[in-house]
């Protein structure tokens, strides 16, 4: 076999999937040309262990400039001096990123408050299958039981009963707004440092279309390729006082050589999302996903919260009486990409949880609006409600195929 020739057919037939797919996983969206090519330059084949200026090796005068711009950026991103904050742009992904939160200012077995997976939170939030469960002593926050709603009043009650040394806020499946001013207060009647992972929402807050943690977080992580729309990476921004601890969590704690091609992917993503042309992507996503709400809505879905004020909706199938997985599985099928995902209190097994998690990040970036989304709606609709019929999965497909043709991934990268 031509391995070669394999690959690269497989890669042609993954961008044919996501050019001819609806991408509905609030987790992902489409990067630029230049990222792409960034992240595919000779970039890669350089060795730089360390940070700018202070190197294992030699021949980084380039990697040196990339790197301080990368870093330059992030800050730049939320409008933060370089005296009071500073950006490591190393983190391989968003889980190296808390792992080196993590062991950088505490030690393990140290406590740690954060919410909990079932109710949005993310594995490195201290799931029992996790490094971070295995290595810190976890506490959990979860939703109120009426609204889904964070009840901040709780959250201040376990914090200052348990202590922690650290509490994290953010989520992966919260389709609400996320009160960074309440947590700092939480956080300094608690004594505790207060972490962000603004992976979801980092896009949103740097368009002004979420609040932002900053101030009141001590330390802020995110990925870089949710909302953000870069490349499948990660970085950290801390108070400077914290800034030697993160970057020896870092290197040498957990990472080799950094990904330079990367770093100079994530510079390029940064760049962007200081333009108009973000800021107007971060508002529509808004927008589409309070439409696609409003519409599933109509339709009789049962959405966690009510609503949405971010990016993602959380759908609630129990009434419709199929699970999460059967209704991904199935809307798969006929090109529309989801996942399954956990409702908060859900009475169901995680590998067959109640509920189906939608985001509009990628659906935005190729510019749909208000009016795809009522489509969208309608077609997600149409293959639940005839769950198991192939002749209406199949119809389904060819008007997702003829929707996607009009917003060419060409025009996106
Ligand atoms: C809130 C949050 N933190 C961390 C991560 C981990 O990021 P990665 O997949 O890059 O390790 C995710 C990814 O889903 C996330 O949603």
């Amino acid at each position: 076999m031509n391995l070669s020739k394999k690959i690269k057919e497989l890669i042609n037939l993954e961008v044919d999937r996501q050019q001819r797919g609806l991408i509905l996983i609030a987790s992902e969206n489409y990067c630029s040309a230049e990222v792409l090519a960034a992240m595919g330059s000779p970039l890669s084949n350089k060795y730089s262990e360390g940070y700018p200026g202070k190197r294992y090796y030699s021949g980084n005068e380039h990697i040196d400039q990339i790197e301080r711009l990368a870093q330059q950026l992030a800050l730049e991103m939320f409008n933060l001096k370089d005296k009071d904050w500073h950006a490591n742009v190393q983190p391989h992904s968003g889980s190296s990123a808390n792992l080196a939160v993590y062991l950088g200012v505490l030690k393990p077995g140290d406590k740690i408050l954060a919410m909990d997976l079932a109710h949005g939170g993310h594995l490195t939030h201290g799931s029992p299958v996790n490094f971070s469960g295995k290595l810190f002593n976890f506490v959990h926050y979860g939703v109120d039981p009426k609204t889904n709603l964070i009840d901040y009043k709780a959250v201040e009650k376990i914090a200052l009963k348990e202590k922690p040394k650290m509490i994290v806020c953010g989520a992966t499946a919260y389709p609400r707004t996320i009160d960074f001013k309440k947590f700092g207060v939480i956080a300094k009647k608690s004594g505790a440092i207060l972490v962000a992972d603004i992976s979801h929402i980092a896009g949103l807050i740097v368009a002004g279309v979420h609040p932002s943690p900053f101030p009141y977080a001590d330390i802020v992580t995110s990925t870089t390729h949710k909302t953000l729309g870069g490349p499948r990476s990660a970085f950290i921004i801390c108070r400077t006082e914290l800034a030697k601890e993160i970057d020896k969590a870092i290197f040498p704690g957990l990472q080799g050589g950094p990904l330079e091609n990367m770093i100079a992917a994530k510079a390029l993503c940064f760049n962007h999302a200081l333009t108009n042309d973000f800021k107007k992507i971060q508002t529509q996503t808004i927008k589409n996903a309070r439409a696609l709400a409003t519409e599933l809505i109509k339709r009789n879905y049962n959405l966690v919260s009510g609503g949405t004020d971010n990016h993602l909706l959380l759908l609630d199938l129990r009434p419709q009486k199929i699970n999460g997985k059967q209704a991904a599985d199935a809307l798969e099928t006929a090109d529309i990409f989801t996942n399954a995902n956990m409702i908060p209190f859900d009475p169901a097994s995680p590998f067959a949880p109640s509920g189906l998690r939608l985001g509009t990040p990628a659906l935005s970036t190729r510019g749909m609006k208000e009016k795809e989304m009522k489509l969208v709606a309608e077609l997600i609709d149409k293959v639940l409600r005839n769950f198991g019929s192939t002749r209406i999965t199949k119809k389904a497909k060819q008007e997702v195929t003829q929707l996607t043709k009009k917003f060419p991934l060409s025009a996106v990268r």
